[in-house]
């Protein structure tokens, strides 16, 4: 799924050691189906050439201030065209100026003239990040809505570690994304559970499922992207948790840890979605040692977890609550049963032994049970975990008050 179809993005490139990741930013804009335009400073020139900018991005640079094309000045009308400028990455004298107002470069002209979302993931030695005079700039421009993504701590350029380090190219290009997405959940509070639990068995064995957690981590991640500020508890995942602005993750292992952890959660949220597969049973006792193959095999006692969806929906009044069913057989009865039983606005059932549906697998096929007040209830077409998402987000919009 392209997020950024059509959409003009500027890439400021400052002259950093890390300048040449800004080619796998320009990459992974692209991918987006983004347009890119690359202005590099004068000084970034010396560490990547713009050919190679121009061949990434399919476009000419924007290189100097002092540029007129068939008598119209391209970084101008650049500024009217994009989006969404990211200055990637940012060095501490690019801080300076465009904190000042400068506009001696393409990019700093551009920005001048620009009026939409600023990102900014600098590089530097930590002496210079933490410079009183570079925290005064960056305190400036957050001041006037940028959002800064990064440095990092990690390995930099002088041998050293520490703070200064370009944020990871992904993050930067989810920013982009966040930046262009539309706002239709800002200032919303929102749970999510994903992943399985582990049960133990003794301190090496442990019951748990074939969940990745991918589902609920992409509907956690479109809430964010559309200005939602979203928790996650979640089982260990086998999908990574983006670094999506206003996403958090909360690891849990059992049952009961993600039990407690929704509940202490839920209290001041305005959606909980529970798509987390969590176990319905658990051994009465966790072997303190590993149990001995020569004891033979081992009789091991379930008790019932807490139903945190049911729990949750007794126990809240004016929360919209989602479950999902992951069901084998009967999709639509038992996801109408469970929003019954719940107490849920909605289910999303799958099935999660059909072919191109349910665990470990990237596509989807889901039911939306409704409320038959409403409206009808209906199975979405096979999509990517990501269209899914979108579709469950936009129907999610339309149970809010
Ligand atoms: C090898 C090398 C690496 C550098 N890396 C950085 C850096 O990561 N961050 C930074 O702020 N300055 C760095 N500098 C210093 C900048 O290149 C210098 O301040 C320059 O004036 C920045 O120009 P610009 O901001 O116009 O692109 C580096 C210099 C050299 C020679």
């Amino acid at each position: 799924m392209q997020r950024l179809q059509g959409m003009h993005v500027v890439v400021g490139v400052a002259g950093s050691i890390a300048a040449y990741r800004a080619c796998d930013v320009v990459r992974g804009l692209r991918a987006q189906g983004a347009l890119v335009r690359v202005a590099p400073t004068k000084n970034a020139q010396a560490f990547v050439t713009p050919l190679l900018f121009e061949a990434l991005s399919g476009r000419p640079c924007l290189l100097t201030s002092l540029d007129v094309d068939q008598g119209r000045i391209p970084h101008v009308e650049e500024a009217y065209q994009a989006g969404v400028v990211v200055v990637c990455p940012a060095s501490a004298d690019v801080l300076a100026k465009m904190a000042a107002g400068f506009a001696d470069e393409a990019i700093l002209s551009l920005l001048l003239s620009f009026r939409g979302p600023l990102i900014i993931a600098p590089a530097m030695e930590t002496q210079m990040w933490e410079h009183p005079a570079t925290q005064t700039n960056v305190a400036t421009l957050r001041a006037r809505g940028a959002v800064f993504i990064g440095p990092v701590v990690g390995p930099l350029a002088s041998g050293r570690t520490g703070q200064g380090r370009l944020a990871e190219v992904d993050d930067v290009v989810e920013a982009v994304v966040a930046a262009l997405s539309p706002k239709d959940f800002n200032g919303k509070r929102v749970l999510v559970t994903a992943g399985p639990t582990v049960e133990d068995l003794d301190p090496v064995r442990s019951l748990t499922n074939r969940s990745s957690g991918k589902m609920g981590v992409m509907v956690a991640r479109e809430l964010a992207l559309r200005g939602a500020l979203v928790d996650v508890v979640h089982g260990p995942l086998k999908v990574p948790l983006p670094n999506t602005p206003g996403l958090r993750g909360i690891p849990v292992r059992s049952a009961q840890e993600m039990a407690e952890a929704v509940f202490a959660g839920a209290a001041d949220v305005d959606i909980a979605i529970l798509a987390a597969a969590v176990a319905d049973f658990t051994p009465r006792t966790v072997a303190p040692q590993k149990i001995k193959k020569s004891s033979g095999p081992p009789v091991v006692e379930l008790v019932p977890t807490t139903d945190i969806l049911f729990t949750l929906g007794q126990s809240q009044r004016s929360l919209v609550l989602v479950g999902f069913a992951a069901e084998t057989e009967d999709v639509e009865r038992r996801a109408h049963d469970k929003r019954e039983r719940k107490g849920c606005a909605l289910v999303i059932g799958n099935d999660v032994s059909a072919a191109g549906s349910g665990f470990d697998v990237d596509t989807n096929r889901v039911f939306l049970a409704r409320d038959p007040l409403r409206g009808a209830s209906m199975w979405l077409p096979q999509l990517s975990k990501e269209e899914a998402a979108v579709a469950i987000v936009d129907e999610l919009r339309t149970l809010l008050p």
